[in-house]
């Protein structure tokens, strides 16, 4: 095992107590500093070289030093796969690692003596992870971390995943097996429509002169060719009503789809779209982003027709399929009114809502 150590000045009282506590233990350290006292260092630093090491596997563990142990924990928990936790006692650091697996332990300088530096880290160390439903807890931690990470780190690939209450409240019910076919049908225009105030929030605006019964006045509005949908048959054109009733000047194509049944690639049998296609800004309506395959070929579809500015709306999204799309067309944003667990062996997306094109038409 190898255990990263970082400090920033405050915690530098701290580093002989820990450096002698691993080497107890023969376990090998990898020392990143600071290894001078140095008033004007940030705990931010050394937060993310540890950081850094145990997301890129170098280092198993990370232990960091700063005056509480509280800065040193807020920096390291912004590298993805880190979970630090500032610990001042060997109960602190007994339940950080049984119930939060904890995988970076803060100590602070000012909180913690050097001789009392041994038994906390003994804690941390020797307590298991208790799994279970902590387990869980840390697994759905980590899918919102990577749907961050998307929004945050893919250059114009983003995704937004809506957590509004009426949206959250609304996909409750339209997943439910008891959900007749008139339900589901008027839930996903729900949705979508509660979806739209976010979808067009970055369509660009222009300035116009009106007059108002009092005066002249120079109010906004939307530029140049605006906006068009794309439903994805036959599901996505569950979505279609949902925007119109906000925009309902949007232009809307249609594409068809089937996958081949030897390649199991998706093959085009329809494909309208509005004559000036690569003026407008797209959004692509597939509700359940599965593999991702379709959607992703429905984008290609469109960019091949000179779309250029598109997105794709969902209403519930598998990592599986963000990653497909992300891969497929980095410039593409997704936009899905859930994030799931992951897809089964038959590429539903599990717990999902099982096929929203049965669902949506009651065909099976
Ligand atoms: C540095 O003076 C101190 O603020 C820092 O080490 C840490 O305690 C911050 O949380």
């Amino acid at each position: 095992m190898k255990i990263a150590l970082g400090n920033d000045h405050a915690g530098f009282v701290l580093r002989d107590a820990v450096l002698r506590f691993l080497h107890s233990r023969n376990i090998e350290v990898l020392d990143l500093g600071a290894f001078e006292y140095d008033k004007e260092d940030s705990y931010a630093d050394p937060a993310f070289r540890v950081g850094g090491a145990i997301a890129d596997e170098t280092a198993d563990l990370g232990v960091l030093l700063c005056g509480t142990g509280y800065g040193i924990s807020i920096a390291a928990n912004k590298v993805p796969g880190v979970r630090a936790v500032a610990c001042s006692s060997p109960d602190n650091a007994k339940i950080a690692k049984a119930h939060n697996g904890i995988n970076v332990i803060a100590l602070g300088g000012r909180e913690t003596k050097p001789e009392e530096v041994a038994d906390i880290l003994a804690a941390w160390l020797d307590t298991p992870f208790e799994g279970g439903r902590h387990l869980q807890r840390i697994e759905n931690i980590a899918k919102v971390e990577k749907a961050n990470l998307n929004l945050h780190i893919q250059g114009g690939g983003k995704i937004t995943i809506f957590n509004h209450p009426l949206i959250q409240h609304k996909v409750g019910i339209i997943r439910s097996v008891d959900t007749s076919v008139k339900q589901f049908r008027e839930l996903l225009n729900e949705i979508t429509g509660l979806m739209v105030y976010e979808i067009t929030r970055t369509l660009p605006l222009t300035e116009k002169e009106i007059t108002t019964p009092i005066q002249k006045t120079t109010v906004h509005t939307i530029e140049g060719r605006k906006m068009a949908i794309i439903p994805v048959l036959r599901a996505g054109l569950g979505m279609v009503d949902g925007i119109l009733q906000i925009v309902p000047n949007c232009k809307v194509g249609h594409i068809g789809l089937y996958r081949d049944e030897k390649t199991l690639k998706p093959v085009e049998y329809y494909c309208k779209l509005p004559f000036d296609i690569e003026e407008r800004d797209i959004f692509v309506l597939d509700p359940m982003l599965a593999t991702g395959g379709s959607s992703s070929a429905a984008i290609e579809l469109v960019k091949k027709r000179g779309g250029k500015k598109i997105s794709l709306v969902c209403l519930i999204a598998a990592p599986e399929g963000i990653d497909r799309v992300h891969a497929d067309h980095p410039d593409v944003n997704i936009f899905s009114a859930a994030l799931d667990s992951h897809l089964n062996e038959h590429g539903y997306i599990v717990p999902g809502l099982g096929d929203a094109g049965d669902r949506l038409f009651g065909t099976k």
